[in-house]
């Protein structure tokens, strides 16, 4: 039975309390989001972001054709541009099976090219079938590097196409590009319409971006003016704005090219458009994400922090300050009105990281008193790191702390009462990702059970987001995801319509009630298993995970501090057809990893006794 009592008055829920949290992931950004049909535009990819790529990656030549990187390129930062000879051609794939277009819909093309004047090029759109769209002559008149533009109108609609350029004398060529003309808000340089649409269907609260691990890793050393653009260079905001053929491209952590083309203005834009309060995070010169090292460099560090004060002038200057003005050249001479902003992702150095956090917010709070400065809890959620990590946010008085998990269904359903217990007078959660092992209804309904936990807490959570937000299905790294889409379609996961549902329907406040007669959540429980859930938890005292007969397979006690799970078997042990269960040399600490969405399918079971008092 469940009492409630309407009189009462329990925690205000923020109208931003649930939010979406954008990182490039799973070729989230181009190839997604981003609406740009080209693929490898610019002739940038390199081994340096993927072993397989060469900057003709996405590019058939017919005829000759030499990626160049010398002095005749377009500009510092785009290094390497196509020179085509006389009569020959180069045809682009786009993504997934290949450029998307739909009959009777206007597609952009343009080019940076540069020719001995006289020279045409032929721009044609085709797939197997035939054209898909009458050619397109442009005729190069300028000595040096120009811009040059055509419209297509499609005739028919295909999700295999193929963008080519014809030149009929010698070329140089950079910034081949092909954008519908239908955007998200028509916005110039924009985004995909289903895939924007399908995020603002949410009514998002915020909108955190760009990451994640693709914000604190890569080399911090190599800054933005680093010579020759060093790839793996560290997320850098202002390597993400201004005119695209100026955005040097950068390896992506997930193992792929960046473009920038979606950069911190076109996030600011987003949010804006689909009325999310913008989230930004910025690194903090500690690598996470298994890159463990903080950079010790004061000179760098701020020159880092002087950054993240010129991304506030960005967003909330005036169009007289050095930075609000190139947000009104971009086209927003009006502030974003950034609010909360977060240094760090997820360090592993909770000291280290600390000490550098600290700089940041007394800069900011200097400069910007207004602006909420979010700190975080490490990797887990759980375990040695996330204590020390809360103990200093708590002793440096922290605002708010992000905070991420990643766990089994059954860990959502076991942890509704997470927040409970959290201190009222520190500082408040902003839970920047979460999510359940998986995209089957089961998920969805384990984390709108814990949802409510969140939102009973509303007076301590008060922002969460789900993650990763969305994957194309031919370009994954990590799932589940809770969009999923290739390049001509989009769909949604059961965990999608349970954010959906919770943010279309923010409460203004918690009603207090009280449930009787509610089955206990701890006993034997079937399905998937992991570290995190078990070996990482405070709150037990005994866990064990066992097959379907019964027979134990791995248990752990908790008597020392750090998780160590005992093979009862003896031995390392593993599931087969998947690596889900790692041993160490020592066959002594053991593994659970979700690394797979067939996780779900084994039929282990755990039991754990709950600690008492928690
Ligand atoms: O959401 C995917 C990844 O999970 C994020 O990049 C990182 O912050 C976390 O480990």
């Amino acid at each position: 039975a469940i009492t409630v009592d309407p009189a009462a008055k329990g925690a205000k829920i923020d109208d931003t309390m649930y939010g979406v949290f954008f990182e490039d992931i799973n070729r989230a950004a181009d190839g997604g989001l981003y609406a740009e049909l080209v693929q490898n535009r610019s002739f940038e990819y390199s081994t340096d972001d993927n072993r397989s790529y060469t900057p003709l990656t996405s590019w058939t030549v017919d005829g000759t054709a030499q990626v160049l990187n010398d002095a005749g390129r377009l500009n510092e930062r785009n290094r390497n541009y196509l020179s085509l000879g006389a009569g020959s051609s180069l045809t682009n794939a786009g993504y997934n099976t290949g450029v998307r277009v739909e009959a009777g819909k206007k597609y952009d093309f343009s080019v940076w090219a540069r020719a001995e004047s006289g020279t045409t090029l032929t721009v044609t759109l085709k797939d197997a079938d035939g054209t898909l769209a009458a050619a397109r002559e442009v005729a190069v008149s300028k000595s040096g590097w120009a811009k040059y533009r055509a419209t297509f109108t499609a005739t028919r609609t295909s999700s295999d196409g193929r963008l080519a350029v014809a030149a009929s004398g010698a070329a140089a060529l950079d910034m081949v590009s092909l954008f519908p003309r239908d955007t998200y808000k028509h916005q110039p340089n924009g985004l995909r319409k289903d895939l924007a649409e399908k995020v603002a269907a949410l009514q998002p609260g915020f909108l955190r971006f760009p990451g994640g691990c693709l914000v604190n890793t890569g080399s911090m050393e190599d800054y933005s003016e680093a010579s020759n653009w060093q790839r793996k260079r560290s997320y850098q905001w202002k390597d993400t704005i201004g005119p695209v053929e100026e955005r040097a491209t950068n390896s992506n952590f997930w193992g792929y090219n960046q473009s920038y083309g979606l950069g911190y203005y076109e996030y600011f834009r987003f949010a804006e458009d689909i009325g999310a309060m913008p989230l930004p995070v910025v690194p903090a010169l500690v690598t996470g994400c298994g890159q463990n090292k903080a950079v010790d460099d004061e000179a760098l560090l701020k020159r880092h922090i002087q950054d993240t004060l010129d991304l506030i002038e960005f967003a909330n200057g005036p169009v007289t300050s050095t930075w609000g003005k190139k947000r009104a050249q971009m086209g927003h001479p009006k502030p974003f009105h950034l609010t909360h902003l977060g240094v760090g992702n997820e360090e592993n150095l909770p000291v280290e990281f600390m000490a550098r956090f600290k700089q940041f917010r007394a800069a900011i709070e200097a400069k910007y008193p207004d602006i909420t400065v979010v700190s975080n809890s490490g990797p887990d959620d759980a375990g040695q790191t996330f204590d020390t990590a809360w103990q200093l946010n708590r002793e440096n008085k922290v605002d708010m702390v992000d905070e991420h998990y990643y766990n089994s269904p059954q860990w959502f359903l076991q942890n509704n009462d997470r927040y409970d217990s959290y201190d009222r007078g520190g500082p408040k959660v902003f839970l920047g990702e979460y999510a359940s092992w998986g995209n089957a209804f089961k998920n969805g309904l384990a984390e709108a059970a814990f949802m409510t936990g969140l939102e009973r807490n509303a007076d301590v959570v008060k922002l969460a987001s789900y993650a990763p937000l969305f994957a194309n299905e031919d370009y994954v790294q990590w799932s589940p995801d809770m969009v999923w889409f290739n390049n001509h379609a989009s769909w949604n996961s059961a965990n999608y319509e349970v954010q959906k549902l919770f943010m279309n329907n923010v409460g203004d406040r918690v009603v207090p009630s009280k449930a009787t007669g509610t089955p206990s959540l701890m006993g034997p429980i079937t399905g998937a298993v992991g570290l995190s859930t078990w070996a990482t938890s405070a709150a037990y005292d005994d866990v064990k995970v066992t097959d379907a007969d019964g027979k134990t397979l791995l248990s752990d006690d908790f008597s020392g501090d750090a998780a160590q799970w005992k093979h009862t078997g003896g031995g390392s042990w593993s599931i087969q057809d998947g690596q889900y269960v790692q041993t160490d040399a020592a066959a002594e600490n053991t593994m659970l990893s979700a690394g797979d969405p067939a996780w779900h399918d084994y039929d282990l079971h755990a039991k754990a006794t709950k600690k008492s008092g928690k």
